[in-house]
């Protein structure tokens, strides 16, 4: 049987070639932005061997801000980038038709803004994300605090078990509740659904939006979907 060690260097092998394979997206002047998570920190990692053709950096979180600044990267926030060429970001989930459950680390909201300002949405996954249907991950909501409750009965009545992200604020003062044992079996008219409901500020479903590649990583190679 494989040592919990050998499983988990096989993991971060994957991450990382899913992340080499995305570096060959990154163009020459190129605008980039960047998510969030351990699959985005292997990205950042290759980036000061591209150094000279990336023109503008911006982040999607703070985490990911300090951990750029650290690798020697001016961050300007968005609003000064303009259109970014490419965002590169990890996922919780995928399914055969990119569409995405995100926002385990709590970053949905920028992450869904930057994909959203961007020409081209690269996620980068190892295999263990792929999934038939989404769902099995609990599905971030981020809510404004004083809507919590209320979010939630509406979240339940949808058939959920929404669950409070315990001591968690997000980078902009909001509440996180993940929501358990949603059959997701169509993600775009959910995604509506959730999104309408008042206090919500941003559900991490990604699938009107979804990326325009999803490079799953192994440790042998990486594939696209
Ligand atoms: C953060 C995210 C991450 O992309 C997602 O949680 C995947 O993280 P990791 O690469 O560590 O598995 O959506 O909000």
């Amino acid at each position: 049987m494989r040592s919990k060690k050998a499983s988990i260097e096989a993991v971060r092998a994957a991450k990382r070639s899913a992340a080499q394979a995305a570096l060959e997206r990154i163009c020459h002047d190129c605008r980039l932005g960047l998510g969030t998570g351990s699959t985005t920190n292997e990205f950042i990692a290759l980036l000061p061997k591209v150094r000279e053709r990336i023109k503008a950096v911006a982040s999607s979180s703070q985490a990911t801000t300090a951990l750029l600044r650290d690798a020697g990267f001016e961050v300007s926030p968005l609003s000064q980038c303009g259109t970014l060429d490419l965002y590169v970001d990890g996922a919780d989930e995928t399914d055969d038709h990119r569409r995405l459950i995100k926002g385990g680390g709590g970053a949905l909201t920028g992450e869904k803004i930057l994909a959203a300002s961007s020409r081209q949405f690269v996620c980068i996954v190892d295999e263990s994300k792929r999934v038939k249907l989404l769902g099995n991950f609990p599905l971030p909501v981020e809510v404004i605090p004083m809507a919590r409750s209320a979010v939630a009965r509406k979240l339940a009545a949808m058939g959920g078990q929404p669950q409070y992200r315990e001591g968690v604020i997000t980078d902009y003062g909001n509440e996180i509740l993940d929501v358990r044992n949603l059959r997701i079996l169509n993600p775009e008219e959910l995604e509506t659904a959730i999104n309408q409901i008042p206090g919500v500020v941003t559900v991490g479903l990604f699938a009107r939006q979804r990326p325009q590649a999803v490079i799953v990583g192994t440790p042998q190679g990486a594939y696209t979907l």
